[in-house]
């Protein structure tokens, strides 16, 4: 980033007036982790759908089929995440939700690290990978033993697994109306840091558009929505945001 770079004057400005009555939204992906060092799923080389097959570890099918490699891939992933730290772009935005009356940070990322870098209201869309549930119920597991190498079972006799949303699965019951309901009630919506490519996320960003409501895409490269979005700003999140969020403090 990128100071003078077109549009970021002008979003500063849709900010700072959102922050006081409009409402503001944002909708963040893995890209918003990869400067703690968590990788992203698509990117190309790093992400791990490059080197890991999603149909085998994140679908309740390859969960069925291998418990074991399912629960000892998310022990390493759940490893990486617990030794990384917010990073600038995590602190930028908890700092425009303490700027703002009305701030809805809806993520897809289920690395706790927004929580972690003090944002307040938060919908998780995918789960987190800190929580347990068991597979068939999704009652709620309380402790699990670390360094298993399989999954324990539930108080039910159901195999524990990861809280978090696999391919074919429903979100979170009312994660999404919520989501909805706070992108259609803000009057700036930033996307930060996806693909857009996994449904029903992808389309918080077209149902803003079709409302008329303000979309800021930030990504180092461009998206299936960015010929679509008001400012499309280009460049890591953990460079962008801080700027943003400095001159809605500087207004
Ligand atoms: P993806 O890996 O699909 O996309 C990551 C996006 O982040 C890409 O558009 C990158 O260009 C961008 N990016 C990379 N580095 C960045 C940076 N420093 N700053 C800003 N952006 C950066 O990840 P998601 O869109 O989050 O779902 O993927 C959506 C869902 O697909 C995930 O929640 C996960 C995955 O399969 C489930 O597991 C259910």
């Amino acid at each position: 980033m990128l100071p003078g770079q077109k549009g970021i004057k002008e979003v500063a400005d849709w900010l700072t007036s959102a922050s006081g009555s409009g409402g503001i939204a944002v909708l963040t992906g893995a890209g918003v982790s990869s400067e703690s060092g968590i990788p992203t799923f698509r990117d190309k080389l790093t992400g791990l759908w490059e080197g890991y097959d999603p149909a085998k570890l994140a679908s309740p099918q390859g969960f069925v089929a291998n418990p074991a490699l399912v629960w000892q891939w998310y022990d390493w992933r759940r490893g990486i995440v617990e030794a990384a730290s917010p990073n600038p772009g995590h602190l930028a935005l908890a700092r425009l939700e303490q700027l703002s009356q009305h701030f809805t940070l809806i993520t897809q990322n289920v690395d706790r690290l927004h929580h972690r870098a003090g944002s307040k209201n938060i919908i998780e869309l995918h789960g987190n990978i800190l929580n347990y549930s068991c597979f068939s119920k999704r009652h709620p597991a309380s402790f699990v033993a670390p360094g298993l190498t399989e999954p324990p079972l539930c108080h039910c006799g159901s195999p524990l697994r990861p809280d978090v949303v696999w391919f074919g699965e429903s979100l979170p019951a009312g994660a999404m109306s919520l989501a909805t309901d706070a992108v259609l009630s803000s009057s700036v919506l930033m996307v930060v840091g996806t693909s857009g490519l996994v449904q029903p996320a992808a389309s918080l960003p077209y149902i803003a558009l079709e409302a008329g409501i303000k979309v800021v895409e930030i990504n180092p490269v461009r998206t299936p929505i960015s010929d679509q979005v008001d400012v499309f700003v280009e460049g890591p999140s953990g460079g962008v945001l801080p700027h943003m969020v400095s001159l809605v403090e500087e207004r």
